[in-house]
């Protein structure tokens, strides 16, 4: 059976964006592949995190990890710093990255710009390092993610591609995978500025749905969403972005196509077609949320995590162990 890993932030609750674009995809493939679906705390920490919310952060992700649909008899489900080996992985990685490579990471240059380059940790250059050992150690053959991280997959695939050929004596020691972005709905857009991508960490709360948003929270978004003076409900990103993110949330929240909902609305105007998508988008959250408020400080939760971190463990170190003896770190061990 084929591997799939990937791994969300908890630096803040995930947004419909993040449901949309990776976590829906995760509950299909852990049908048919060997899964590991992480809770990327580390990566959280490039920029400051208070503490106890952070851990409550990490909890919550978890909890609606589960609450979504993963199975953790199928799937392991675990946090990333209760697995040392990412640690000790990125830094094999981070020695045989260049600097220039990370320097064009378009995320570190829009995090470091918008920030002032002094205040800016080390960690944001360092960041996608670690999330190449987070693939890396699985031996992972797709990584189920938005359109933002194609550019670190990207990254992960040279890396690999480097280290087999400069340590593998013929053998692929590390696996090279492939990305995997959802055809509709890689980019959901924010709500008040449909050219921009929805994240959780905007400033402006009305710009992105929170998967634990409160059902009159998101009806009340949903409505002040910001389209177009045209009122006619139409698929075209480039003339009418806010609309058309419109119907892709709606696509992804429901079984109907985006051709399905153009026609089933020609005549009505954005009132009724966003009442509607409010409907559709809490009737899916609602029961995630009832579900993750009773895992949330759950024994059943707790023995969930520790027993993934368990078995990630033992895979994480395998793969590490193997890059160890590869590159002559230590003593060779077996
Ligand atoms: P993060 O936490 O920013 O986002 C988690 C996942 O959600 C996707 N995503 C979106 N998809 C569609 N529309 C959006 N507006 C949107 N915003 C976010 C992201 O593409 C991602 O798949 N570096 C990663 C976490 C990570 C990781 C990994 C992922 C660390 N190690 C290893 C895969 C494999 C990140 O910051 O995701």
């Amino acid at each position: 059976m084929k591997t799939i890993f990937s791994g969300i932030q908890p630096s803040g609750t995930p947004t419909i964006g993040n449901y949309i674009g990776a976590m829906k995809q995760f509950i299909d493939l852990q049908e048919s592949y060997t899964s590991y679906f992480c809770i990327v705390d580390e990566h959280a920490i490039t920029v400051q995190q208070e503490p106890l919310k952070l851990r409550q952060q990490t909890k919550s992700l978890a909890a609606l990890y589960l609450a979504i649909g993963l199975n953790p008899k199928k799937a392991t489900i675990f946090i990333q710093s209760e697995v040392s080996a990412h640690a000790e992985a990125a830094w094999i990685v981070q020695c045989n990255t260049s600097l220039g490579e990370l320097e064009r990471m378009t995320q570190f240059k829009d995090k470091s710009a918008k920030d002032n380059r002094v205040r800016v940790s080390a960690g944001l250059l360092t960041y996608p390092p670690l999330m190449v050992a987070d693939i890396i150690l699985y031996q992972s053959d797709l990584v189920p993610v938005g359109d933002d991280q194609k550019q670190h997959l990207e990254l992960t695939r040279d890396f690999v591609s480097r280290f087999n050929n400069k340590y593998g004596n013929g053998n692929q020691l590390l696996t090279t995978p492939e990305v995997n972005i959802p055809e509709s709905g890689g980019r959901i857009m924010s709500l008040q500025d449909p050219l921009k991508k929805m994240s959780k960490s905007d400033e402006n709360k009305k710009s992105f749905i929170s998967m634990l948003d409160e059902p009159t929270v998101i009806r009340k978004k949903i409505k002040s969403a910001l389209t177009d003076s045209s009122g006619v409900i139409e698929y075209d990103p480039e003339n009418k972005p806010g609309i058309s993110n419109l119907l892709t949330i709606y696509a992804s929240f429901t079984d109907f196509s985006i051709p399905e909902l153009v026609d089933r609305y020609q005549n009505s105007g954005y009132g009724q077609f966003k009442e509607d998508l409010g409907e559709a988008v809490v009737s899916v959250l609602e029961p995630i949320q009832i579900r993750h408020n009773e895992l949330i400080d759950s024994e059943e939760l707790d023995s969930i995590l520790d027993e993934g971190a368990i078995k990630a463990r033992m895979v994480a170190d395998k793969t590490l162990l193997k890059m160890r003896n590869a590159i002559g770190l230590g003593r060779k061990r077996k």
